[in-house]
């Protein structure tokens, strides 16, 4: 049990409300709602500042402070006791992939903010501020890269950078968050990135481990590694009726072969690799000229860093030999790069104590997702709390989770940081 206030043993989780909790996402479900009940709420859209906007509103009825930073990060505090103490973060993210589900980066950030609430309902004083958080971009579609507000938060990417980028319409980073604070305005802080103690983020597992195996909660003690690449392939536009296939540079032809020809590197009978690729654009895209450009872009992901570096430092050679065989060339460009993030010790073992007080059947895993706290654990110690999901399917609009496992993970969640924000 966390002891709470001096003398006395209110826990924050008594307080979770299972309900109010649930209603939030069906609330949040709705900004972006696809006809098969899904979201499509990619980063800083017009759906994004709608979700902004109604947290902030929630928040502003709980009299919390509000604000953002220059990548558009948005912020909740709790205050402390102690003003010069440093924060508690906790959250994850509102954007969705293009055809996602409603609990995938939501459920962490109101999770948050459920703990938040919970905390003024007990009547319980913490005596570092809590601050919950809505990173930008984390799921790194419309803007590259992923996980971009964190990122930017922990100092891995240079701002100036991130702001100048944009999406496939042209629109920057800079405009996109311009014109998302029209909708959703927040105070300004011009910081990029404050001191932090600590930070807890929840997240639905996104697998089937704990379906699989009945349990509650999973204990994230490493988010596994992550390499992307841009792989740009030039061939030569012609013909499609008088070109003879021998005098081609056919580029998708030589895309695909890529694609296979990667295969046999990728392979790995512990089924630990995972080699996807996910956006295949092929130029100029009409039914009677030879494609002269494609662009792919390979997710390369793995636990053990000497696997990754491995797997994702043969890519190149492998593309380069296939572009050769059709007179083609290719250039690949690593434009991710993660390293496997042990969580912090003590923050996997409060969630692990929080979870055992609070009798959930808990079991360490390991996140094949990527994660905003995998750039946070590099400024400050780093926890993760799973919970169930429906199958373990995720970055799919019938992702689903039960509102009693949701609450349960707000549970452990907010004894967790109460004992992180009172340490
Ligand atoms: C996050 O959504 C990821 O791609 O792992
Ligand atoms: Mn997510
Ligand atoms: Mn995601």
């Amino acid at each position: 049990m966390a002891v709470t206030t001096r003398g006395s043993n209110i826990r924050a989780s008594d307080h979770i409300s299972e309900d109010r909790l649930w209603q939030r996402h069906m609330a949040m479900a709705k900004l972006g709602a696809t006809p098969r009940g899904g979201v499509n709420r990619q980063a800083l859209s017009a759906e994004d500042a709608q979700a902004r906007k109604l947290l902030g509103s929630w928040a502003a009825s709980r009299g919390y402070d509000v604000f953002t930073d220059p990548i558009g990060n948005l912020y909740v505090k709790r205050p402390g006791t102690d003003a010069s103490a440093k924060p508690v973060l906790s959250g994850s993210h509102l954007d969705s992939q293009p055809t996602g589900g409603k609990f995938d980066g939501t459920y962490g950030v109101l999770a948050a903010f459920e703990a938040l609430e919970a905390l003024d309902d007990a009547g319980i004083k913490t005596k570092r501020p809590i601050v919950a958080v809505a990173w930008t971009n984390e799921e790194g579609n419309r803007f590259q890269p992923g996980c971009m507000g964190s990122g930017a938060f922990a100092g891995v990417y240079p701002l100036e950078q991130l702001l100048s980028g944009k999406d496939p319409q042209g629109t920057s980073v800079r405009d996109a968050f311009a014109e998302l604070l029209k909708t959703a305005p927040a105070r300004l802080e011009p910081r990029l990135g404050f001191p932090i103690d600590s930070y807890i983020e929840a997240h639905i597992e996104q697998g089937p481990i704990l379906e699989n195996t009945k349990n509650e909660i999973g204990i994230v003690t490493l988010i596994q590694g992550m390499r992307r690449f841009y792989i740009d392939v030039f061939g030569e536009e012609a013909h499609s009726g008088t070109t003879p296939l021998k005098l081609r540079k056919d580029a998708l032809k030589s895309a695909c072969s890529m694609v296979t020809a990667l295969e046999p590197l990728m392979a790995d009978p512990t089924d630990t690799v995972r080699y996807t690729v996910g956006r295949f654009e092929i130029y100029p895209g009409s039914p009677s000229t030879v494609p002269s450009k494609v662009h792919f872009l390979i997710d390369l992901r793995h636990p053990d860093i000497a696997t990754l570096e491995r797997l994702g430092d043969g890519i190149a050679s492998i593309c380069e030999a296939e572009a050769a065989k059709r007179g083609c060339t290719v250039k690949v460009t690593e434009y991710t790069t993660v390293a496997p993030m042990p969580m912090g010790a003590e923050a996997v073992a409060l969630v692990r104590d929080s979870a055992k007080a609070l009798g959930m059947k808990h079991i360490d895993i390991i996140s094949g997702a990527g994660h905003d706290a995998m750039h946070v654990a590099k400024v400050a110690p780093a926890g993760m709390i799973f919970v169930p999901c429906w199958k373990g399917i995720s970055h799919n609009e019938t992702e689903d989770a039960t509102a009693k496992d949701l609450a349960n993970g707000a549970r452990v969640l907010a004894d967790a940081l109460v004992s992180l924000a009172n340490r």
